[in-house]
């Protein structure tokens, strides 16, 4: 309680959706609600809503029955940023600090506090905003698990089920018509989700952003199956991985969002190389957006509720400006100054790297 009375505290979902998001929401109103600890209002938005004002009482209601909902209730952005507000003028983008706009927004609320869910740019302007008088605490999703200070992300298990799904279905073309089949997956410029869908899913070749490759052990791959009667082969290739001495595929750029590079195109380059070196047969599929939909797998409602639970606690505490994290088996908190802006990448001693290695995989190396 803030003197005799409950605490204000606003919610937002920031950056790209995720499966959990709502399963968040739910948890850290709910356990605020539940002790009366705080009334919470949503942000529609990200933090497009927290500059133009636009919100909505997240009371019992609008929590109830979003567990299992993929996507965010709240809706989100990932070019909104107070700091660096874009917008349209005569056809022209122009920039602009609005973060007056959020900090007025917050005290109109007389708000106490904003939890933040969201990925490495949303707690870099959660950071920001702290430091301009918005007590924040943070929430670290992506299906990327690439934010620094925590050993997992919620979304990234529910994209690693759907991911692995694919690769499954991929298998059985790729024998019956012995092909290669290619699946980009998505992760930005960490490897995680193509290592652990393509541990799980059995990929002969895995091709991640920290490992630059090499075309010819990718082609010694099929040589060796071949002589071991296998025709056909899978490869996982992460939508940021690159061919030593070459760039990453970018598919576009967003104007005004924080890192307007979007990736993409790679497993239409590898499938392309393929063909041309080796004659063997080769399709891509890119997993795109529906890695990011759906409803959460059931590990990740679990963890997005445990995760909703420490922000809560960290509110009712008052511990300002730390994120909930999961790290060595359990969960705690870090600054979220320690998080802001950073990218969580496959680091090269990973066991991971060598258990898939020992197994046979090729990372192309
Ligand atoms: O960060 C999540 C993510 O899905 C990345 O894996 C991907 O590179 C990016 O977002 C795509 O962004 P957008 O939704 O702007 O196309």
């Amino acid at each position: 309680m803030a003197g005799n009375r409950p605490l204000r505290i606003g919610v937002l979902t920031g950056g790209g959706d995720c499966p959990g998001l709502n399963a968040v929401i739910r948890a850290v109103a709910k356990t605020l609600m539940h002790e009366n600890l705080a009334e919470v209002v949503g942000f529609l938005d990200g933090y497009d809503g927290l500059v133009t004002d636009r919100s909505v009482p997240l009371d019992w209601a609008a929590v109830s029955n979003i567990l299992t909902l993929g996507g965010t209730i709240l809706g989100t952005s990932n070019t909104a940023d107070p700091f660096r507000w874009a917008e349209k003028r005569d056809g022209q983008t122009v920039i602009t600090d609005r973060s007056r706009d959020a900090l007025q927004t917050f005290q109109k609320h007389r708000l106490d506090g904003l939890v933040v869910i969201g990925g490495d740019g949303s707690m870099a302007i959660a950071g920001r905003l702290e430091a301009v008088g918005v007590p924040v605490v943070g929430v670290p999703k992506t299906i990327d698990n690439d934010v620094p200070g925590t050993e997992m992300t919620f979304g990234f298990q529910s994209a690693v089920n759907v991911a692995t799904d694919a690769l499954d279905r991929l298998h059985t073309t790729a024998s019956a018509h012995h092909r290669v089949m290619i699946a980009e997956v998505m992760g930005r410029y960490a490897g995680w989700l193509a290592l652990h869908s393509g541990i799980a899913g059995g990929a002969d070749v895995i091709l991640i952003p920290e490992i630059p490759f090499r075309w010819e052990p990718v082609f010694e791959v099929f040589q060796k199956r071949a002589r071991h009667g296998k025709r056909f082969s899978i490869i996982c290739v992460a939508e940021g991985a690159r061919p030593a001495g070459g760039e990453m595929v970018i598919q576009r750029t967003v104007e005004g969002s924080p890192d307007p590079v979007r990736l993409g195109g790679i497993g239409r380059l590898v499938a392309g190389s393929v063909e041309q070196q080796t004659g063997m047969e080769a399709r891509a599929t890119s997993l795109g957006y529906v890695q990011r939909g759906g409803t959460p797998c059931p590990f990740d409602r679990v963890f997005a509720t445990s995760l909703g639970y420490v922000a809560a606690r960290l509110v009712a505490d008052r511990r300002w400006g730390r994120m909930a994290s999961w790290q060595q088996g359990r969960l705690t908190d870090v600054a979220v100054k320690d998080v802001a802006g950073g990218c969580r990448k496959v680091p090269l001693d990973d066991p991971l790297l060598s258990i898939a290695r020992a197994v046979g995989t090729s990372f192309g190396e």
